[in-house]
C-alpha cells in the first residue's frame, strides 16, 4: 500500500517512494533521488528539454509531470540507459563536437535514444531536428549535435581524435562526462547538513522600502533564518567597475531595476525555501520608474538609488574633419539604428553553494560558483561579510553556459552571507524567471550614422551618435559602450570620424556583457549606412567592402595604425567571394557583412595572467589556469598547448582550474581565454623546459598585454586600443521568393585554429545566436514598469533546431604577429556580422531597408 505523503514508482529498475511535496518529477529525482543527469533549465516551464526522461519509454520533460501521473510508471534516466548504448552516445557526441557547455545534452541524448529506439537507422536529421523542437541549445546551433545523433542511429560512431597539440582535432576535455550529465555543476553537488536559499525580489523597479516583515516566511516549516540587508556584516554594494549595486535593498533604501533583492529565506529544503520566500511582506512606496534612455540623460531625477548622474559614462573621440568632408562626399546617408534588448539563455541558472569551515582556528568560506570572475567575486564576498579576501575561496565550477552573462555577481554574495551567518552550508539556486529578471543584458542602443563616400564608393567621413540603455547598476556597461564606440566603423578605413556613445542609467534591467560587447549593434548599423552608399554608387555590397576594408599600416577608427593581422579581413572577405557570386547568379537573396572585434579588454588596462605546469612525483603533469570553461572549451586549450610545448602523453596531463594560486585574471571576457590562456601556458610549459621539467614545482609562465592605449586619450593620435581582432564575413542567402534564409557562408579568421572542430562549434553557435538577434530575439521591458515581459525561455524567440538554416563555415587562419602561435578568439567576432548580412539579403529580397532589431522577411520600412 502508498504510505501517506509519498509517490512510489520505478527509476532505472529500482522500485523507489518519494514524497508527494515535490512539485514535478525533476524535483523529486535531483532533489530526493540525487539523481542529477536530467538537468534544471526551466522548470516548470517544460520549455528547454534539459530534464528529458523516458516514461514507460517515451520521452517527456519531467518537470512538466505531476507526481500523481507518474505513480506506478517506470522512469528512465539517462544514467539508467545500457553501459554500451551510453558509451555510443558519448563517444559519437565527443568525435563530432556535438557539445560545448554539455548542459543541454544529457536531455537531449535522452530524446534521441527513444527516436532511434523507434526508427533506427531510419531516422532522419530533419526528422530529429524537429523533435529537438523541444530543446533548447544555446551553444551549438544544433549543427554536431544533429551530426552526432545521425552516426549513433546509423551505428557508423566515428573514432575520436587523440588528444594532440595546436590545430589537430582533439576531443573536448571531459566531452564523455559532459555528454552523460556526470560531470556535476554547481546544482549537482550536494555536502552534508546543506541548507538551501530563495530570494525575495521587488516588486516595483523604483520605489523607496518602508518596511519588511519576515515574520510569515519565519513561520513557515522548514524555515532555519530569513535575512535582510539587515544582516550584512561589511559592504551592502558590490560591483565589477563601479561599486553600485546592493547585495539587498534595506528598510530606507530605493529599488532599481525588477532584479533587486529584499530578502534571503534559508530552509531545510529548495521547496521549503521557495514556499516562504511568497511570504516575505515588503512595504513600499512606489515612484515612476524612468525607463527612457534619452530622457534620463537629460533629466535631473536621479534614477538609480546611491547614484549622482542618469549619465554613466561618455565614449568619444575624433579624427579630421567630417562636416567638410561630408559636403565634398558624392553620396552620403544619415540614418538612425536601433537594437533590442537580448537575453543571454544560457541553459543553466545561476547556482551558489558556500560552505563554511573553520582553518586554523579562523573562519572561512569555500564558495563554488559558475562565474566568469572568480577572483573579484571572492574580493566582493569578503567585503560584504565584512572579512579579509584570505578567508574566502571561490572555486571555479565549470558552468553550464555564460556568454558573459556571469560576469557580474547574481547570488554568490546572498548564498555566502547565509552561509557566513548561520555557519552552515547554503545553495542557492536561481529559478529562470530571477534568472531572467537579475543578470545583466545585451545593451539596447540608439545611433545614429551619418556617412559620406566618393563617386567610387570610398569612404570619406563618419558621424556617429549613440545612447545605450544600461539599466540600473553600471556592471560593465561603460566598457560596452566604450567598445560600441572603439568598433564603430567596422573593419573599415574612413579617414574622417567624430564618435560619441553615452550609456544612461535608467530603471530598466542592468546591462552589461554578452557575446560581441557593443560591436554587434555598432556594426549592425555600420553595415546599414554602407549598403545604402553601395546602392547610391552602384556597386554590391561585396565590391564596396573590398574597396574600404582595412589593411596593414592604415590607421581604423579611432586612429589604430593596424598590422599584419588585420589582414585577415579581406582573407575573410575574398573566402567568400565565390558562393556570394553564385548565389547572386541564381537569383537569390543575398547579403554580406564584414566585422571586426578585439580580442582582450585593450584600451589601457593592464592584462596580465599566469599558468602554472608541474610534473608531479607519480608521474602526471598538472597544468593550471583560473579561466573560465563555460563550453568554449579554454581546457581542451590549455591540453593542447602543453601536449604541443612538452611532447608529452595527453593521458598524463590534468588540466586543473586553480582558484587557489593567484594567477592574475579578471574576468573571463572578450575571447581573452584563448589568447591569453594559451599564451601563459605556453610560457609555463617553456619555463618547464628550461628548468629541466624538474618535478615537484611551480613552474610558472605569463602571459602580458600592458601595452594598450585608452579610447579617445588626449594627445595619442596612433593609440594602440587593442593588441588583437578576429575578423568574420558571413553571407547569408535567402530564398527570393519567402525571404526565408536557406543558408549562411561564415568565414572567420581566427589567427591559428587550436581546434578547428572547437572553433566551428563556436562559429555554429554564434550565427544561431545571429540570426536570433536580427530576426527573432528580444527582451522588452514594460516602459510603465520597467520590469521585463518576455518572462519565459520560449517568449525570448530563440530559433530552434528545426528552423536553423544551412551553416558551411570556412576557417580562415591570417596569423597575429606576436600572439601565441597567431592565435586572434574566436568566441566574441561569432555573431559580429550576421544581422547587417541579414538586413542585405532582406534588403534584396523586398527592396525595404531595415534599421531596427529584431526584423524578420515581413517586417520592411521600419526607417521611420
Ligand atoms: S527544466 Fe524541464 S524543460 Fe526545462
Ligand atoms: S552545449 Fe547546448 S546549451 Fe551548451
Amino acid at each position: 500500500m502508498e504510505p501517506s505523503g509519498s509517490v512510489s514508482f520505478v527509476v532505472n529498475g529500482q522500485p523507489v517512494s518519494v514524497s508527494s511535496r515535490h512539485p514535478h518529477l525533476l524535483s523529486a529525482l535531483r532533489d530526493e533521488l540525487d539523481i542529477t543527469s536530467p538537468k534544471d533549465g526551466c522548470s516548470p516551464s517544460g520549455q528547454c528539454g534539459c530534464c528529458t526522461v523516458l516514461i514507460d519509454g517515451k520521452a517527456v520533460v519531467s518537470c512538466q509531470q505531476p507526481l500523481t501521473k507518474v505513480a506506478g510508471t517506470n522512469v528512465t534516466t539517462l544514467e539508467g540507459v545500457d553501459e554500451s548504448e551510453r558509451a555510443r552516445f558519448a563517444e559519437a557526441f565527443a568525435a563530432c563536437g556535438g557539445l560545448q557547455c554539455g548542459y543541454c545534452i544529457p536531455g537531449i541524448i535522452v530524446r534521441a535514444k527513444a527516436q532511434i529506439d523507434k526508427k533506427g537507422d531510419k531516422l532522419e536529421k530533419s526528422d530529429m531536428a524537429r523533435h529537438l523542437g523541444a530543446h533548447l541549445c544555446r551553444c551549438t546551433g544544433y549543427v554536431k549535435i544533429l551530426d552526432a545523433i545521425e552516426t549513433v542511429a546509423r551505428r557508423e560512431v566515428p573514432t575520436p581524435t587523440p588528444t594532440g597539440g595546436i590545430g589537430s582535432r582533439s576531443v573536448k576535455y571531459e566531452a564523455h562526462e559532459l555528454a552523460l550529465g556526470d560531470r556535476g555543476y554547481v546544482d549537482d553537488i550536494r555536502v552534508p547538513g546543506m541548507l538551501h536559499a530563495a530570494l525575495h525580489l521587488t516588486q516595483h523597479a523604483r520605489a523607496e522600502v518602508l518596511g519588511i516583515d519576515t515574520s510569515r516566511a519565519l513561520a513557515h516549516p522548514g524555515v532555519v533564518a530569513v535575512h535582510t540587508a539587515a544582516d550584512i556584516p561589511g559592504d551592502l554594494r558590490v560591483g565589477i567597475i563601479y561599486k553600485d549595486w546592493p547585495v539587498m535593498i534595506p528598510v530606507g533604501g530605493f529599488t532599481s531595476y525588477a532584479g533587486d533583492v529584499l530578502a534571503i529565506v534559508v530552509a531545510q529544503d529548495r521547496i521549503a525555501a521557495r514556499e516562504a520566500a511568497a511570504l516575505v511582506d515588503v512595504k513600499y512606496r512606489t515612484l515612476k520608474p524612468i525607463t527612457d534612455p534619452a530622457i534620463a540623460i537629460g533629466s535631473d531625477e536621479i534614477a538609480v538609488w546611491g547614484t549622482d548622474n542618469n549619465v554613466l559614462s561618455n565614449s568619444s573621440y575624433a579624427r579630421g574633419d567630417v562636416d567638410t568632408a561630408l559636403a565634398a562626399s558624392a553620396h552620403a546617408v544619415v540614418e538612425t539604428f536601433s537594437t533590442q534588448r537580448i537575453e543571454h539563455a544560457f541553459l543553466e541558472p545561476e547556482s551558489t553553494l558556500a560552505v563554511p569551515s573553520s582553518r586554523d582556528g579562523r573562519r572561512h568560506l569555500h564558495v563554488y560558483s559558475g562565474g566568469q570572475g572568480i577572483w573579484d567575486d571572492r574580493n566582493d564576498i569578503a567585503r560584504v561579510l565584512g572579512t579579509d579576501a584570505e578567508h574566502v575561496t571561490v572555486e571555479l565550477i565549470t558552468n553550464g553556459g555564460a556568454f558573459g552573462g556571469k560576469e557580474d555577481m547574481s547570488n554568490q554574495a546572498h548564498a555566502s552571507l547565509s552561509a557566513w551567518l548561520l555557519d552552515a552550508p547554503v545553495k542557492c539556486t536561481l529559478s529562470r524567471e530571477e534568472s531572467l529578471r537579475m543578470h545583466a543584458k545585451r545593451h539596447p542602443i540608439t545611433m545614429t550614422y551619418e556617412a559620406g563616400c566618393d563617386a567610387e564608393g570610398r569612404l570619406t567621413a563618419l558621424r556617429v551618435r549613440a545612447i545605450g540603455d544600461s539599466g540600473a547598476y553600471a556592471s560593465v556597461g561603460m566598457k560596452v559602450l566604450e567598445r560600441m564606440a572603439g568598433h564603430a566603423s567596422g573593419p573599415y578605413e574612413v579617414p574622417n570620424i567624430d564618435v560619441e556613445a553615452i550609456a544612461a542609467r535608467t530603471n530598466n534591467p542592468v546591462c552589461g556583457a554578452f557575446r560581441g560587447f557593443g560591436a554587434n549593434q555598432a556594426q549592425f548599423a555600420m553595415e546599414g549606412v554602407l549598403d545604402r552608399l553601395a546602392e547610391k554608387v552602384g556597386i554590391s555590397g561585396w565590391e564596396i567592402r573590398k574597396k574600404n576594408v582595412i589593411r596593414p599600416g592604415r590607421v581604423w577608427g579611432p586612429g589604430q595604425v593596424m598590422d599584419d593581422g588585420c589582414l585577415g579581413a579581406e582573407v575573410c572577405l575574398d573566402a567568400i567571394k565565390t558562393e556570394y557570386d553564385s548565389a547572386r547568379s541564381q537569383g537569390k537573396a543575398v547579403g554580406v557583412g564584414l566585422g571586426l572585434k578585439n580580442s582582450g579588454l585593450g584600451n589601457g588596462f593592464k592584462e596580465i595572467t599566469k599558468a602554472v605546469v608541474r610534473f608531479n612525483g607519480g608521474g602526471d603533469i598538472e597544468v593550471r589556469h583560473g579561466w573560465t570553461e563555460m563550453g568554449q572549451g579554454i581546457n581542451t586549450v590549455a591540453l593542447q598547448v602543453a601536449v604541443e610545448e612538452l611532447g608529452v602523453d595527453p593521458d598524463r596531463v590534468r588540466v586543473i582550474v586553480d582558484t587557489t594560486r593567484e594567477l592574475g585574471l579578471g574576468q573571463t571576457t572578450g575571447s581573452r581565454g584563448t589568447l591569453m590562456g594559451a599564451g601563459a601556458v605556453k610560457a609555463a610549459c617553456e619555463a618547464a623546459r628550461a628548468a629541466g621539467c624538474a618535478p615537484d614545482v611551480d613552474h610558472v609562465g605569463e602571459y602580458r598585454v600592458d601595452w594598450t592605449t585608452k579610447l579617445g586619450e588626449p594627445g595619442v593620435e596612433h593609440p594602440i586600443i587593442h593588441s588583437t581582432f578576429g575578423y568574420a564575413a558571413q553571407l547569408v542567402i535567402a530564398d527570393p521568393q519567402s525571404g526565408r534564409i536557406e543558408r549562411v557562408v561564415a568565414a572567420h579568421d581566427v589567427g591559428r585554429a587550436v581546434n578547428p572542430t572547437l572553433c566551428e562549434g563556436q562559429i555554429e553557435g554564434s550565427v544561431h545566436m545571429g540570426l536570433g538577434y536580427a530576426l527573432t530575439e528580444d527582451f522588452p521591458s514594460d516602459p510603465e514598469t520597467g520590469f521585463p515581459t518576455n518572462m519565459t525561455l520560449r517568449s525570448l524567440g530563440i530559433i530552434r533546431a528545426k528552423d536553423v538554416p544551412k551553416i558551411d563555415v570556412i576557417l580562415v587562419e591570417s596569423p597575429q604577429p606576436n600572439s601565441p602561435y597567431g592565435i586572434k578568439g574566436v568566441g566574441e567576432i561569432g555573431l559580429v556580422p550576421t544581422a547587417g548580412a541579414v538586413a542585405a539579403a532582406l534588403h534584396q529580397f523586398d527592396g525595404q531597408w531595415r534599421n531596427r532589431l529584431p526584423m524578420n522577411a515581413n517586417d520592411g520600412d521600419q526607417d521611420e
